[in-house]
C-alpha cells in the first residue's frame, strides 16, 4: 500500500480497483454510467474516493470540491498532465493545459482572438451552415448514417482547419490521427495507435508551419510565429505543441459530444420533439446535452504541496482525478440529476472546465452544435437509433461512443 492509499483510509475514503485502461467494463457502457457508479458507490458522502489502479490516484466526484480545485491552481496544478490513471506518464505534453500561471495566461492570451464570439459568429459560422447542409442534404436520401463520422467529424474538422492552416483535402487523413491521439495508452496496440496520431498531426503541422515561416496567413500558426512572450519569440517546440493540441482538442471533443446528443435524441422521441416543435430550446439543451453525457470526463491535477482537502491530507506529488461528469449528476447542485430536462437553468456543469483552464474553444463548440441541430432537425424531424451491437464506448480524459447509428425515412432522390 503507499502512502496516499494510507492517508485516504486514514480519512475514511473508499479504495477502490478503477483501472480506466485495463478494465475492459469501461468499454461496454456509456462514461456517465461509469462516472455515475464512481460517484454513488464509491464517494458516497465523502465526495471523493481513492484509485488503487495503475500510480494511484484521488478522485473527486463532488461538484463544490472540483469546482474549488479548479480554481486552485496553487495547489491543483495541471503541469503534471492529465494522464494521471495510466500506468505510465506519455511523453507527449499537451499546451497549454499542462502550464499554469502565470506561464499558461500569457500563452493562452495568444491563443484567445482566435476564438472570440464575433470570429466564431462570422466568417465560421456561414461556413458551418453550408457544409452541415450539403452533408445532410447527402445523407437524407440514404436513410442512415453514423452521426460521428459521417456528420460531426466532418463539421467540426472543416471549421477547425479555418484556424489552423490546414488544408481542407486533408480533413479526411487527420480524422483517424484526431481520435488515436486524443486518448493515450501506455499499452499493447493501443499504445502504437495512439503514438501513431501523435506523429501524423505532428508531421502535419511541420509542413504548415515552414510554409508560414516564408508566407504568413489569418491563422493560428502564424500568430505564434510572430508572438513574443516577455519580449521573447516562442521556441520551435512550443509553437509546434500548441497547434498540434489546438487542432485535435477542436475536433474530437466537439465530434464526440455531438454524438452522444444524437445519441440520447435519437433513443428519447419526447425529447427529439421539443426541438423540432421549440427551436428556441437548442442553446439551453446543447448545456443539458452537455451536463448529461460529455465528452470531457475529467481534468488530472498534481498536488503541489502538503494541505488538507475536505477532510484528507494530501501531499506534493499526489495525483487527483477531478471527475466533472460525475460532478455533473451532483444531486447537491441539480434536481433530478438523472433526467434530462432541455430547459435546465441555470445549469452550471462543468463540462466545459473551469478556473484558468476553462476551454477556450467553447464559442465554436457551442456553434457547431446549434447549427447541426438546427438544420438536422429542420431536416429530419424524425429519426431512430439503427443497429447498436457494435458501438463500444470509452472512458478516459474524453469519452466517446465508436459510432451512432442513426436510421430515418429516405428521401427520394429528384
Ligand atoms: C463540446 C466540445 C468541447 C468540450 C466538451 C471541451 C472541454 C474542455 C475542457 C473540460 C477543458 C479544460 C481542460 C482542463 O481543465 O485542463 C478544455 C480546454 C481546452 N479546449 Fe475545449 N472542449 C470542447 C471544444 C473545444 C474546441 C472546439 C476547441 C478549439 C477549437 C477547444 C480547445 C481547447 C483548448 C486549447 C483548451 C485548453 C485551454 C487551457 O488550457 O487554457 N475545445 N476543453
Amino acid at each position: 500500500m503507499n502512502n496516499a492509499e494510507q492517508r485516504a483510509r486514514d480519512a475514511g475514503l473508499s479504495v477502490v480497483d478503477w483501472d480506466l485502461e485495463l478494465d475492459e467494463k469501461f468499454r461496454r457502457q456509456l462514461p456517465s454510467a461509469s462516472a455515475g457508479q464512481a460517484m454513488r458507490e464509491y464517494s458516497r458522502d465523502k465526495g471523493m474516493f481513492y484509485s488503487s489502479a495503475a500510480r494511484g490516484f484521488f478522485v473527486v466526484t463532488s461538484h463544490a470540491m472540483i469546482t474549488e480545485a479548479l480554481k486552485n491552481w496553487e495547489l491543483f496544478s495541471s503541469v503534471g498532465g492529465h494522464f494521471l490513471y495510466l500506468r505510465e506518464t506519455p511523453a507527449h505534453r499537451p499546451l497549454p493545459m499542462q502550464m499554469d500561471p502565470p506561464d499558461h495566461t500569457k500563452v493562452r492570451a495568444l491563443l484567445a482572438p482566435f476564438f472570440t464570439p464575433q470570429r466564431v459568429q462570422g466568417r465560421f459560422k456561414e461556413d458551418a451552415v453550408a457544409l452541415t447542409r450539403e452533408i445532410i442534404d447527402r445523407v437524407t436520401t440514404l436513410g442512415s448514417c453514423d452521426a460521428i463520422s459521417e456528420l460531426a467529424e466532418p463539421i467540426a474538422t472543416a471549421i477547425t482547419l479555418n484556424n489552423m492552416g490546414v488544408s481542407p483535402s486533408l480533413a479526411r487523413d487527420l480524422t483517424q490521427a484526431v481520435r488515436a491521439r486524443s486518448n493515450p495508452s501506455t499499452v499493447g496496440q493501443d499504445k502504437k495507435t495512439y503514438e501513431q496520431g501523435v506523429f501524423t498531426i505532428r508531421d502535419v503541422f511541420l509542413e504548415i508551419l515552414a510554409k508560414r515561416r516564408v508566407e504568413r496567413a489569418d491563422d493560428i500558426p502564424s500568430a505564434l510565429l510572430d508572438a513574443r512572450v516577455d519580449g521573447k519569440p516562442l521556441d520551435d517546440d512550443t509553437i509546434l505543441n500548441l497547434c498540434c493540441t489546438g487542432f485535435s482538442a477542436g475536433v474530437h471533443t466537439s465530434s464526440t459530444q455531438m454524438g452522444f446528443a444524437f445519441y440520447y435524441l435519437a433513443s428519447k422521441p419526447e425529447l427529439r420533439r421539443q426541438i423540432v416543435e421549440n427551436p428556441g430550446c437548442i442553446p439551453t439543451a446543447i448545456d443539458e446535452l452537455l451536463r448529461f453525457e460529455s465528452s470531457a470526463v475529467m481534468g488530472g491535477r498534481t498536488v503541489t504541496r502538503s494541505a488538507m482537502f475536505h477532510g484528507v491530507k494530501l501531499e506534493a506529488g499526489d495525483r487527483v482525478m477531478l471527475l466533472t461528469l460525475a460532478a455533473n449528476r451532483d444531486p447537491a447542485i441539480f434536481e433530478n440529476p438523472d433526467r434530462i430536462d432541455l430547459n435546465r437553468k441555470p445549469n452550471p456543469h462543468l463540462s466545459l472546465g473551469g478556473g484558468p483552464h476553462r476551454c477556450i474553444g467553447s464559442f465554436q463548440a457551442r456553434m457547431i452544435m446549434q447549427t447541426l441541430l438546427e438544420e438536422w432537425h429542420r431536416a429530419i424531424p424524425d429519426y431512430w437509433l439503427g443497429d447498436m451491437s457494435n458501438v463500444t464506448y470509452e472512458m478516459a480524459i474524453t469519452g466517446r461512443m465508436s459510432a451512432v447509428p442513426l436510421q430515418f425515412a429516405p428521401r427520394p432522390i429528384h
